[in-house]
């Protein structure tokens, strides 16, 4: 059994269903798992070197994730390389049915890699929720607009969830793998 954090930033918490979702099947994996949410403002309590993997995510804004993971990493960056990580990004354009968006959120994934020195042994890019009930009527209007663009859903009269599950279990599968095997594949009984 291996001791995994899961560590994410959202705004509307759509980032954190995908880190509990991760969790599960890690749990179900025989893991042992603590999900934390980064905090805006302040360092997340979160002992990275008690951990024997580290997963971190989180959902793009503006075409940026939450600074708050940036800062995570660049605080830990020696910890994280000591240990098998990964990482999530949750995004619109991630789901979208249009190849260069698809394509260009890869980009800002590998450019944010670049920026901190940080390169997780896997990295995943999962579709996000478009949260039209929740959001205030200017911004359902442009995400409307966006949306209309990418290919995605335009009735604002209900949310959509745009996240591959399976995807995203698949993903902690091979989280799992890469920490059972640092821990010399035991696994709870
Ligand atoms: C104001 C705003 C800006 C966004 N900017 C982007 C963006 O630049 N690229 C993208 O692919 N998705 C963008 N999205 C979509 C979010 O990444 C998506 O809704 C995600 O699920 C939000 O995650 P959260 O619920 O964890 O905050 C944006 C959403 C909002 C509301």
């Amino acid at each position: 059994m291996a001791t995994i954090g899961v560590l994410y930033a959202t705004r509307h918490g759509h980032a954190g269903k995908i880190a509990e979702r991760i969790a599960h099947q890690l749990r179900e994996g025989g893991h042992d798992v603590r999900v934390v949410r980064c905090p805006v403002l302040f360092p997340p309590k979160l002992d990275v070197a008690s951990l024997d993997a580290v997963v971190l995510g989180g959902s793009m804004y503006l075409r940026h994730h939450p600074p708050e993971l940036g800062r995570f990493i660049r605080r830990h960056r020696k910890e994280l390389e000591a240990r098998p990580t990964a990482f999530f990004s949750v995004s619109l354009s991630a789901a979208s049915t249009n190849a260069t968006l698809r394509d260009s959120v890869r980009r800002l994934v590998d450019a944010r890699f670049a920026r901190t020195g940080w390169k997780p042994a896997r990295t995943a890019l999962f579709g996000g929720e478009l949260a039209y009930t929740r959001y205030p009527l200017p911004l359902r209007l442009v995400m409307r607009a966006i949306a209309w663009r990418g290919g995605g859903p335009t009735d604002t009269s209900r949310d959509h969830v745009l996240t591959d599950w399976q995807a995203v279990a698949a993903f902690a599968d091979e989280v799992g793998v890469l920490a059972a095997e640092r821990t010399g594949g035991r696994r709870a009984a």
